[in-house]
């Protein structure tokens, strides 16, 4: 199941587009990994992928991999429709996974992939990547030592302004939902990361298509309220005339205090938010747990407890929906619309 005693994992890299340079260039600095095979569906993406950063092996069919005992792990940075199908049968084949956020587009793909892991002994890792970033650990770390006193509630977004993604990402059968899917999960889970992970115990929201012509949502406005008290505003946008702040942002009101992890109001010309450390970090949580025999974290159940609040959300959203929103929200659900005829097989932002 894993590499020999002191031998790198080897690592398979499923999908070459945005997110997986991050993990690629994770892999190769990492001292115990070994990035040895590349899948995607599509060759020249591929080709120009597995050169750049001199991966021996391609493929066009990732499961050729699932099988190969020269592989010890996998990372999944496909769109999301794919997540559970790949994950599952890596795991199933006595693989490790780190899957990409969202880990799903359901909570039953989600509950399959750990139920997956469970059987298997094998470890499935979830990349909500910004628990890796040091101003989110450095907040968490306050709120550990009791410096804000009881969070009473908190006030998180993560949310494009002027733009939003395309291709497959608003392909309702690909990737499962909209900017509360692709967004929202960060929100959610740096929330729930900063609070010391309470499980969600109430969630109602409003979902919609409100600033284009989706057939996903792009808006949503989630209120959760959490085991240990907290009462949590959670959005998620694409396309919003504004921020106030970076792409991701959670603001944390205590009994003893207010914080936020980030002091910016507007980001500097150029600012990245997601730059590689915060992902190596990611990716060197995933090594350093599986050599030393431990659970990774954030962890499926992690990933699966995301997935939940997303689906509450989308079915309060339905639930409660008068119309105010343009268009509602998860289709291929009973709250959904179905696809627009103009609706194309897409190919991602590569
Ligand atoms: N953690 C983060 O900060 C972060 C950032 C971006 C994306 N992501 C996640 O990573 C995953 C990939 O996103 P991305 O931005 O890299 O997307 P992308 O569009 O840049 O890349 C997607 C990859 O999947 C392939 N692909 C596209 N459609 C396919 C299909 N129908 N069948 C098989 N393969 C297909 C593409 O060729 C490409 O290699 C998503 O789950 C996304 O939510 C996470």
């Amino acid at each position: 199941m894993t590499a020999a005693p002191g031998a790198p994992l080897r690592i398979a890299l499923l999908g070459t587009g945005w997110i997986m340079d991050f993990h690629a260039r994770a892999a190769i600095e990492h001292p115990a990994a070994e990035p040895v095979a590349a899948a995607n569906w599509r060759e020249p993406s591929l080709g120009r992928f597995s050169r750049s950063y001199g991966i021996p092996r391609t493929t066009t069919d990732w499961r050729e991999l699932a099988d190969d005992p020269e592989v010890d792990a996998a990372v999944i940075g496909t769109p999301n429709a794919l997540h559970a199908e790949q994950a599952i049968a890596f795991l199933e084949a006595g693989k490790h996974v780190l899957v990409e956020k969202p880990m799903a587009r359901t909570v039953a793909e989600a509950d399959a992939m750990v139920e997956a892991a469970s059987r298997s002994g094998a470890w499935l890792m979830v990349a909500h990547c910004f628990r890796f970033h040091p101003d989110v650990r450095a907040l968490r770390a306050r709120v550990e030592a009791g410096e804000l006193g009881e969070i009473v509630k908190t006030r998180g977004y993560g949310a494009h302004a002027r733009w939003g993604p395309s291709g497959w990402f608003t392909d309702p059968e690909l990737a499962g939902g909209g900017a509360l899917l692709d967004m929202g999960v960060h929100a959610i889970d740096t929330t729930r990361y900063l609070l010391g992970d309470p499980q969600p115990e109430r969630v109602c929201a409003a979902v919609g298509a409100r600033y284009g012509d989706h057939a996903v949502d792009d808006d949503a406005v989630l209120l959760v309220s959490w085991s240990n008290g907290t009462n949590s505003v959670i959005e998620a946008g694409w396309w919003q005339p504004h921020l106030g702040g970076l792409e991701a942002d959670t603001e944390l009101y205590g009994s003893g205090g207010y914080a936020r992890v980030w002091e910016v109001t507007e980001p500097p010309e150029g600012y990245q938010h997601c730059t590689q450390p915060m992902y190596s970090a990611q990716f060197a949580e995933f090594v350093g747990a599986v050599a030393a025999g431990r659970q990774p974290r954030p962890s499926g159940e992690d990933g699966r407890v995301v997935m939940r609040v997303v689906e509450q959300a989308y079915a309060s959203a339905a639930r409660f929906d008068r119309g105010g929103g343009k268009r509602p929200v998860r289709p291929g659900h009973p709250s959904g619309v179905p696809r627009t005829p103009g609706d194309r097989p897409h190919q991602g932002r590569r």
